[in-house]
């Protein structure tokens, strides 16, 4: 507990010395504050404003990093329990975050579990602030999408002229910005040529698998049994990761094989193809005769971030066309150039006969697409496909699409999420030889997963509670992470940064995760001391 008249510790630029910022080596500096350091006027400032107290800075001369701040009495009686070491990143509770959580919980339906306990005001970047100006670096790209970072200029600059021009459409009318974006998708993907425009992933999904249906005639869907598609009908059908108990039958016909995963492999011992081969066996066995699709992510990343081995896509396709079925691949994470190439079934050289993008597409904004060849569209048209929606073709967001692709081509973000990716693959596996709660690294480009281990059989020591421990503990330090568990898999973080983050950045989070890791088991001592 402080006293009237201790200090408090906050973490500043050291920039190689504990003179004032102006004296220290700029370059410094600047990559502390890239690591998420206040300055110590923009620390002083939040500090007052936090406490409303009149602190004194003063600099530490045991830590060139660091900002002593005085506490007056006023401080005190805001902040009762202010340990004395704490980041000023652990200052959680205001009076106006109190006031916001009520109305919150009074007023919200939760609709997955917890909310996240840091509520931004403003994203910009890599990073989210709060009204205390507390900042996040956002290691989810938001859900999964935000890949140009946060409140690009270009993309704020499109929307706020877009907005102003040409919004929103009859649902048969067309606009120049939507036939634009039909076009560059398809030089993007020449196989693929026939695009529709629609707003979230698992509508997307639907208009996919319902196109699929009405071409081959068939009825029967086949997913793996790690798989996330989208929460409306069949795409909820065809998502077996989770959701599937409490809403009556899904839709029938739908079927799920197990994705092939080298960590935990189902038969260990048992290569990927003859893995296939068998689930196919399985399903021949119940089909009806009447398959007319297989859904698939090429990185499943709900499911636990499981890359499919090189192959597997060219052996599921070949699967696909034994059968009469359609391959629709389902790149909403991985589609943008997040896997290190534009679209993820690039590196398998195997296109499918439906490729569905969205999250990433509109980099944040709703926007989806389903894309497919000139002789599916055919014979959709025909047979009088319907897939007629409030938002199909809208203009806006295909404004945003269209900014979209040419800022990931222009500044060759496909390569660097390579390159990024690599540097934080390789970062990732030393904190695992590091760390014995971390089991695994894996994935491709900037969609990586780290799979957290039990230590022990302690509860405590699980890989969920640990998993849990870690992100909890570096969204204090100022990194969010999210965990996905699934079946075996009790705690995966998947890292997913905005392609267009720096090395500082991607530096900062492997920083404030070894930071988190670091901490968190120092809380486990007798762990750490067995280790
Ligand atoms: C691979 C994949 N497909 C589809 C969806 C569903 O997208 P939406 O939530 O936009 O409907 C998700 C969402 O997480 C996803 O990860």
């Amino acid at each position: 507990m402080l006293a009237p008249g201790d200090w408090i510790a906050v973490k500043t630029p050291g920039g190689g010395g504990y003179g004032p910022a102006t004296e220290r080596d700029p370059a410094m500096v600047e990559r502390d504050i890239a690591r998420g350091y206040y300055t110590d006027v923009e620390a002083v400032r939040l500090f007052t404003r936090t406490h409303a107290a009149a602190a004194e800075s003063r600099i530490s001369r045991s830590g060139s990093c660091w900002h002593l701040f005085g506490l007056s009495c006023a401080a005190l009686r805001r902040r009762k329990h202010v340990s004395k070491r704490r980041s000023i990143m652990d200052e959680r509770t205001i009076p106006s975050d109190a006031e916001f959580w009520t109305r919150a919980r009074r007023h919200l339906l939760k609709y997955g579990g917890e909310f996240v306990d840091f509520v931004p005001v403003r994203a910009e970047g890599a990073f989210l602030y709060d009204d205390a100006g507390r900042r996040v670096l956002d290691f989810t790209s938001g859900q999964m999408s935000a890949v140009l970072g946060h409140s690009h200029p270009e993309i704020v600059a499109t929307v706020r002229d877009g907005i102003g021009r040409l919004d929103h459409l009859f649902s048969s009318m067309l606009s120049r910005p939507v036939v634009d974006l039909a076009e560059a998708l398809a030089r993007l993907v020449p196989q693929l040529p026939k695009v529709m425009l629609l707003s979230t992933g698992g509508e997307a999904n639907e208009a996919a698998i319902k196109l699929a249906k009405l071409v081959t005639g068939g009825w029967e869907v086949v997913g793996f049994a790690q798989s996330w598609h989208g929460m409306t009908g069949m795409a909820a059908s065809a998502t077996y990761k989770a959701g599937r108990r409490g809403y009556g039958p899904m839709a029938m016909g739908c079927f799920a094989i197990p994705a092939p995963n080298a960590y935990r492999p189902r038969f260990p011992g048992v290569d990927w193809q003859t893995e296939l081969n068998d689930a196919f066996d399985l399903l021949d066995r119940q089909s009806t005769g009447n398959l007319a699709a297989f859904i698939a992510e090429p990185i499943l990343s709900s499911g636990g971030v499981i890359e499919l081995p090189a192959g597997y896509l060219a052996a599921l396709k070949q699967k696909c066309i034994e059968r009469g079925m359609l391959l629709i691949l389902d790149e909403a994470q991985t589609g943008m150039g997040r896997s290190g190439t534009m679209f993820a079934f690039e590196r398998d050289g195997v296109v499918p006969d439906i490729l569905v993008l969205s999250k990433t597409l509109g980099a944040g904004l709703p926007l989806a697409a389903v894309m497919t060849t000139d002789q599916i569209s055919q014979t959709a048209d025909d047979r009088g496909f319907l897939f007629y929606t409030t938002h199909v073709n809208d203009p806006l967001p295909a404004m945003v699409g269209l900014k979209v692709i040419e800022i990931v081509r222009r500044d060759g973000l496909a390569a660097r999420a390579g390159e990024l990716g690599d540097r934080l693959k390789r970062e990732l596996l030393s904190l695992k030889q590091r760390y014995p709660c971390i089991g695994d690294v894996r994935g491709r480009g900037l969609l990586l997963g780290v799979e957290f281990r039990a230590l022990d059989r302690n509860e405590n020591h699980s890989a969920r509670s640990l998993s849990d421990a870690v992100t909890e503990k570096a969204l204090r330090l100022g990194l969010s992470a999210n965990i996905v568990r699934t079946g075996g898999s009790d705690g995966v973080m998947r890292i997913a940064p905005p392609l267009t983050a720096t090395e500082a950045e991607i530096d900062l989070g492997l920083d404030l995760l070894d930071a988190a890791l670091e901490q968190m088991l120092e809380k486990l001592p007798r762990v750490h001391a067995a280790e």
